[in-house]
């Protein structure tokens, strides 16, 4: 099976993203993907609303909402009003993460958990059944660019063991360092979506980028 595609915006040519947002869209990309960054919960500040509004109005691809913030549950409405497809929020910054799920699934957006690096993927066990989606972060949130943390393919096979072996139905993303030769093994491993940024937008030509990751299969 092909895996789903999100390029990352945070790569994009921010002085002419319009372009980069059509590029998306006459490409075979699945998703767009979309980093948003307190300077609070990663030490980095990405963008907000304002522009993921103008980046709503241009795309034609769903919304991959990734939220590197802490308190994800005060913006459930204003990511609601974008048109989402995915809202994503960490582990890591929810205390009461299975009312979070809910309170997303009740606005009508898909739920995801991202977990970073450190966090083990045994502690997703008791909210696995409630989630659309798992996002595993192969770096540590906060740039793009960074190289890939080799533990990620062992952990993305610990979750595909875990949604067997629970019967859940959830999508297992990535996110952070993914390129053809990481992607491949991802894949592999038991991947259904790919994020990336740097592989894409650093490449000559974006849009074949795009259709060589979206040709890995398992
Ligand atoms: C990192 C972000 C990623 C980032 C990935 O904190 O969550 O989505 O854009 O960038 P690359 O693919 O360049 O590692
Ligand atoms: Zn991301």
């Amino acid at each position: 099976m092909a895996p789903l595609i999100a390029p990352s915006v945070l790569s994009a040519d921010f002085a002419h993203l319009s372009d980069d947002i059509r590029m998306i869209n006459h490409s075979v990309a699945d998703w767009i993907h979309l980093d948003v960054m307190d300077g609070v919960f990663v030490p980095n500040i990405s963008f907000g609303f304002p522009v993921m509004t103008s980046i709503a109005s241009l795309t034609e691809k769903p919304l991959d909402v990734h939220l590197m913030i802490v308190n994800p549950e005060k913006f459930i409405p204003q990511v609601k009003a974008l048109g989402a497809h995915v809202m994503n929020v960490h582990y890591e910054a929810c205390t009461h993460l299975h009312r979070v799920v809910q309170q997303i699934r009740d606005a009508g957006m898909e739920p995801a958990v991202t977990i970073n690096p450190a966090t083990p993927v045994s502690l997703l066990k008791d909210i696995i059944q409630d989630v659309y989606m798992v996002l595993v972060m192969s770096v540590n949130p906060g740039f793009g660019g960074q190289k890939f943390i080799e533990h990620s393919i062992t952990k993305i096979q610990e979750l595909r063991e875990l949604i067997e072996v629970t019967g859940s139905k959830a999508l297992i993303e990535v996110d952070g360092g993914v390129n053809l030769e990481t992607g491949k093994r991802l894949v592999a491993a038991g991947a259904d979506v790919l994020v990336a940024g740097n592989a894409i937008f650093a490449n000559e030509n974006p849009t074949q980028q795009i259709l060589e990751l979206k040709s890995l299969s398992r």
